[in-house]
């Protein structure tokens, strides 16, 4: 039996390091009741709760894979990981992600912690300014941590978001609701040029200028931008707004490990640390065994060699509400990154069962050119059986008594069989819950895969050339100074 102090000791250890999902934590902390304490025995027990319940499962993908195409890559995989390492290959400007969970300075957390505590305390809404790279991470981690119907739940702050679009209906009702909350904002764009947040910014500026005095407003304030360049960053000096910078080497769709993401997921009351902590974890895994046969690398092999083959479509697929921007985190990650010189895997996300009964048609039947990444969750945070009901006129006794996420993982189980039956491979990714920590390895899993990726794809993972063609047109159209001759080429082009 355990000592009770060295079991409360070990107790407080796992608090301190672990995501804090109450369900494994009793599981495994209740078993300690039953075992020897032995030290070497907990550190092995800690090392597999915490991390290593992140799993691949390649069952329902390798009847697809081609041996010797997927021999070829893996042969690949140590050089690309030492491209990347090394930073020698395309891009290699932009690899600060790779170390940045590990080299995260304590003081930037402390500091982020601290202005979020205050902006918490006296905001009913937050509002996140940013589009892309600069919304999205924040976005994946607060929609899948909080409350689903936050703002029904009485959430505070309640996170809304703006600049993402420029629909002028979407700003007025967000002011219209403004005008009735107490609320502060970020302003996050590393260029700080961008024109979406840009217009955002200077609209809600007046808000809430006009609602709490210029210098209330400014404490109301954060700017997160590059440390030199951009109007954004000369505005903030001048205004003498809180600032954080992105740093040179981490592009917008990496940031979310910077105080990109970091402040707004901490304004929401998530465990920034337990996030880091995640990502930590996974790094060091990859940095551990960068081989073939860790899961980042298995899931790279896989995705490029089902593209070799002609699985030019990948989607994402969740069974969880909750992660659905996560999948938008993923979309922009992998779009963003590899779609480039005519290349690349179109991604796209479903959540299942309710896409089921949308996409599930053409998913089962349609265009064979498709295959699936699934997220699979292993737990839910609360329990929830369905009752028996002595009529049973609806007919569901069979199943009454079975937790709904039991349901849920037949439903899984059934779709991945019946996907692989119809001709799409699925490749699941399992994870123990949705958590803070989870989700940091989950980030740093999916940021180490899209580079290794690209680099088998040959391609720069870590530019974008593509998303200036349209700015260029709408600047042109827009009158912008500079633009004089695309202005007139556009116009004749539009009958304008
Ligand atoms: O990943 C990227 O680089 C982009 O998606 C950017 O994040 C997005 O365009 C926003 O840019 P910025 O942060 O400069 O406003």
């Amino acid at each position: 039996m355990v000592d009770k102090n060295d079991a409360s000791n070990y107790r407080k250890v796992l608090e301190k390091r672990i995501c804090k999902n109450k369900n494994i934590f009793d599981k495994y902390t209740s078993e300690l009741r039953f075992i020897t304490l032995d030290f070497k025995f907990l550190s092995y027990l800690r090392s597999i709760l915490i991390f290593s319940e992140m799993k691949i499962d390649l069952t329902h993908i390798n009847p697809f894979l081609e041996k010797d195409i997927v021999n070829e890559l893996e042969s690949r995989v140590p050089a690309t990981y030492e491209t990347i390492y090394k930073k020698t290959g395309a891009g290699n400007d932009f690899l600060g992600w790779v170390n940045l969970p590990s080299e995260i300075d304590e003081n930037l957390l402390a500091d982020i912690e601290k202005t979020a505590a205050d902006l918490r305390k006296k905001s009913e809404i937050f509002v996140v300014v940013g589009i892309g790279g600069s919304y999205l991470g924040a976005r994946a981690v607060i929609e899948a941590l909080q409350n689903h119907f936050a703002p029904l739940a009485g959430e505070k702050p309640l996170i809304v978001y703006a600049g993402h679009n420029m629909s002028e209906d979407y700003l007025h009702d967000l002011m219209a609701v403004l005008d009735k909350k107490d609320y502060s904002l970020a302003v996050i764009s590393k260029s700080g040029t961008t024109t979406e947040p840009a217009i955002a910014f200077r609209i809600l500026k007046q808000h809430i200028i006009n609602k709490y005095g210029e210098a209330e407003a400014a404490s109301r304030i954060v700017a997160i931008t590059d440390k030199a360049k951009g109007a954004l960053k000369q505005l903030a000096n001048v205004k003498g707004y809180k600032t954080y910078i992105v740093p040179d080497d981490v592009g917008g769709r990496f940031s979310v490990l910077t105080p990109v993401g970091l402040l707004p997921i901490a304004v929401a009351g998530i465990d920034i640390r337990a996030l880091v902590k995640g990502a930590v974890e996974m790094e060091k895994q990859c940095k551990a065994n960068p081989n073939k046969d860790n899961i980042v690398s298995q899931y790279a092999v896989a995705r490029q060699a089902l593209y070799a083959q002609g699985l030019t479509n990948e989607i994402m697929v969740n069974y969880e509400p909750r992660l659905v921007y996560f999948s938008e985190w993923w979309k922009q990650l992998y779009g963003e990154s590899h779609g480039k010189q005519h290349k690349g895997i179109f991604p796209a996300s479903v959540t299942f069962s309710t896409d089921l009964h949308s996409m599930g048609q053409y998913i089962q039947d349609g265009l064979r050119n498709l295959f699936e990444t699934v997220i699979s969750v292993e737990n839910s945070n609360y329990e929830l059986r369905i009752p028996n009901e002595s009529e049973d006129l609806d007919q569901l006794n069979y199943i009454a008594g079975k937790r709904i996420s039991e349901v849920n993982h037949k439903a899984e189980l059934g779709t991945v069989l019946a996907h692989e039956d119809g001709g799409v491979p699925n490749l699941r990714i399992v994870i123990p819950e949705v958590s803070a920590c989870v989700l940091g390895e989950l980030i740093y899993f999916f940021e180490m895969a899209c580079a290794v990726s690209g680099y088998m794809l040959d391609v720069n993972p870590f530019d974008q050339p593509g998303v200036e063609a349209y700015k260029k047109n709408m600047f042109a159209l827009l009158g912008k100074k500079g633009f004089e001759e695309q202005t007139a080429a556009l116009n004749k082009r539009l009958n304008l």
